[in-house]
């Protein structure tokens, strides 16, 4: 039975969920207002269209298109920020132009893709959202600022927000993996890191929230592809991380590349006013991502610059991200009254804005400072944390007969693989101004942790290719010693930006390797270094350890030496579905059940005739040292109204023999609803540190809103009747229970 209640849920959404949809945004400041407005009574179109134009520097390359002439256009007012330039001496000297040269010295903006750390590199974002520790996300997010505000930097292109359920595109490391609600819970932690708590101080960075929207679904995982979906698969799954970035304050968005249902997001009304302005009232600024005005043109949508302009402006984009068009096409549009000047001035207040509340106009140089450059990065602590954060993404997936933590008093170790010792590959895609040699590879952090050991390293083959000249030499490493640690998985080349990939093997002759080891009867222990999941069947089968390290950062290799070797419980979950073969994706978790469920008795249901239906690895399922039991799930009442809450609690009890931390997980299914409902979706988590034999209870409060969804006619709403609640350690083993809301 429906009822009437989506009125009262989008209120309670508001207030409990999203943690009210205007969370960090400050009360109007009148002051920032008549600054503003006064200022811009006093720009030429010129120079207002000049603050709508983003240009990259020379210090990096991150797209197609590169100019040249960006001291010429900052000297002349013609730009108003700039990406891929830092350094204190170098933003300083930019700053100079624009402040020395320009009519109203209106400061520059300094952008990068700060994505998982600048100089400390930090665990690529997929693997920081397995830790499931919100704290430690906003403190990797905090110090990333602190080290690029100490450059000149005052923008990062971060967070992605980009849901995806395709292991095939490159970016899904870029983001928090599949769930909507941990990627909110995620989004929200780092624009907190960022931009910290008071914007004007001088180690802040202001956020961009991307790739809005749903760029983490492009068609069969193929960067910059299409992406088709349903309006309330848009709103349930893919767009409140996003939502909840905007909701913590973030002052900037970046527009995807892709088209969404057949509207280019850079020219989509629907994304940037209706819903991102209307509905849920951002007021930071619109930037496109990387010429993607242009891209309209190859899109279809425009025919020439001036009409690609025009479209992107109408639709709601504020800032030009290097191609160049607004520069050439804006004020041209406006003599044609093709566009009004108040349509610039909107979009230009909203830029000055994003500059007056980092403080740029009291201070432009407050960035750039030597001192800081000197002092503050790769501090003793940032390393620490680093170190910290990527100990706790790592997800120990299979531990047979405990063969983990390996024992110290070990004599021989054999370390194989091209991944064993690869300082380049470490820190993975965006790694901003990262120095890869700097960055601890597993061989480095072994020799660190264990000096008295003999480690035998060979490096058996390359990530990629078909060489296996290094076998015997690896095999021969294999054959004196007591155990093998054997770390394969990806280059960072193959993630990140542009590295879809179609097969997601190991790539090259790494499996062979893996085969050829593993037949000398050594017990092997499989590092995977990686960015996506990884179709791993054989391995998962035959060899009994296996830890997912991901791209772990500058302090990975001693990370994973820690876990290794029992000097860090793992505790890691993971935010991403393992398929077992690609012909099985997209495959999450909270799929629908379908009219034919999967019965191995009854052939007319739904399932493939080559593989099962389960994935390899279930979302949120990962090991530790030690063992948890759940006990049976206690309810504070049978039934909840839509005004109540309900609390709900499980014991969990450390039944091993070391302290260790579990996430405890929360699911709901609507059990009859007017629509088919996911079998389960996450609605809160826990993690929680238990010492061997106690037993802590963990307690939820589910709210009205959590059990909401967008009915038929697209209101967000909960339903009278049955919910099922699920709690375990994983999407999969969890006890259950059922309740009614009246
Ligand atoms: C293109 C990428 O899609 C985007 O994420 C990035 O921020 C820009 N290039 C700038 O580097």
């Amino acid at each position: 039975m429906r009822s009437k209640l989506h009125l009262l849920i989008v209120i309670c959404f508001s207030l409990l969920v999203v943690g009210c949809s205007s969370g960090k945004k400050q009360p109007v400041n009148e002051e920032m207002e008549d600054f503003v407005e006064g200022l811009l009574a006093q720009m030429t179109l010129e120079e207002k269209i000049g603050q709508m134009t983003l240009f990259a520097g020379d210090m990096d390359q991150t797209g197609q298109l590169k100019r040249k002439d960006i001291e010429e256009d900052i000297k002349l007012g013609r730009v108003g920020a700039i990406f891929n330039n830092y350094g204190a001496i170098n933003t300083r000297r930019l700053q100079e132009f624009a402040i020395k040269n320009t009519r109203l010295r209106i400061p520059l903006l300094f952008g990068l893709d700060v994505i998982h750390g600048f100089k400390t590199i930090f665990p690529v974002p997929l693997a920081e959202a397995a830790s499931w520790d919100l704290q430690a996300i906003e403190k990797s997010a905090r110090i990333a600022a602190i080290e690029a505000s100490a450059v000149g930097l005052n923008w990062t292109f971060a967070p992605v927000c980009d849901i995806s359920r395709d292991p095939r595109w490159g970016r899904i490391v870029e983001g928090a993996g599949e769930d909507p609600y941990l990627a909110s819970l995620i989004a929200r932690a780092r624009v907190r890191g960022f931009q910290g708590e008071n914007l004007k101080a001088n180690n802040t960075l202001a956020a961009c929230v991307k790739h809005f929207a749903a760029y983490g679904a492009v068609q069969a995982g193929r960067e910059y592809n299409s992406v088709d979906m349903s309006e309330r698969m848009l709103r349930e799954v893919y767009l409140p991380p996003y939502q909840a970035a905007v909701d913590e304050g973030a002052l900037t968005l970046m527009t995807a590349f892709n088209d969404l249902n057949g509207v280019p997001a850079s020219a989509s009304k629907f994304l940037l006013t209706d819903i991102l302005r209307n509905e849920w009232n951002f007021d930071g600024f619109v930037v496109t991502d990387y010429t993607s005005i242009m891209e309209l043109i190859q899109h279809g949508v425009a025919t020439d610059e001036a009409q690609a302009s025009e479209i992107s402006l109408k639709a709601g984009v504020d800032m030009d991200m290097q191609s160049g068009f607004f520069q050439k096409e804006l004020a041209k549009l406006v003599e044609q009254n093709i566009i009004e000047e108040e349509q610039i001035n909107t979009a230009v207040r909203r830029i000055l804005k994003v500059k007056y509340q980092l403080g740029l106009f009291e201070d432009p140089f407050r960035y750039c400072s030597d001192e800081r450059e000197q002092n503050e990065i790769m501090a003793p602590e940032f390393l620490e944390a680093a170190r910290d954060i990527a100990r706790k993404s790592i997800v120990l997936l299979k531990n047979k007969n405990n063969l983990l933590p390996l024992s110290k008093e070990l004599k021989t170790i054999a370390v194989i693989g091209p991944l064993a010792d690869a300082k380049i590959e470490m820190n993975g895609s965006w790694a901003a101004a990262g120095d890869r040699s700097k960055s601890v590879t597993l061989l480095e952090g072994l020799r660190a942790k264990l000096p008295e050991m003999n480690l035998i390293f060979a490096k058996g083959c390359e990530i990629d290719g078909t060489v296996t000249d290094g076998f015997a030499e690896a095999i021969a490493a294999a054959m004196q010693s007591e155990v093998v640690i054997l770390a394969i998985g990806e280059a960072a080349s193959m993630s990140g930006e542009a590295a879809s990939r179609s097969d997601i093997g190991l790539p090259g002759v790494q499996q062979e390797l893996v085969e050829a080891l593993h037949k000398t009867g050594k017990p092997i222990v499989v590092v995977l270094i990686n960015g996506r999941p990884l179709t791993i069947n054989w391995i998962d089968e035959k060899i009994p350890a296996i830890i997912e390290a991901w791209f772990p950062g500058t302090q990975g290799g001693h990370a994973i030496s820690d876990v290794l070797f029992g000097d860090y419980n793992p505790s890691g979950k993971l935010p991403v579905t393992f398929p077992k073969n690609v012909g099985q994706i997209p495959i999450y978790y909270s799929s629908k059940n379908t009219g034919r469920p999967f019965d191995p008795k009854n052939k007319y249901t739904s399932h493939y005739l080559d593989v099962s239906n389960d994935p390899l690895y279930v979302f949120g399922y990962g090991l530790n040292y030690t063992t948890f039991e759940y006990g049976e799930i206690m309810l504070d009442k049978n039934s909840m109204t839509d005004y109540e809450t309900l609390e709900v609690s499980v014991e969990v009890t450390n039944t091993g023999k070391i302290a260790g931390e579990e996430v405890v997980q929360l699911y709901i299914q609507d059990a009859v609803a007017s629509l088919t409902r996911p079998v389960r979706e996450l609605k809160g988590f826990k993690k929680i540190m238990i010492e061997p034999g106690q037993s802590v209870t963990a307690t939820f409060t589910i709210k009205p809103s959590d059990l909401a969804f967008y009915d038929q006619d697209m209101h967000f709403t909960a339903e009278k009747g049955e919910f099922r609640i699920y709690i375990g350690g994983n999407s999969r083993d969890t006890k259950s229970a059922v309740f009614e809301l009246k």
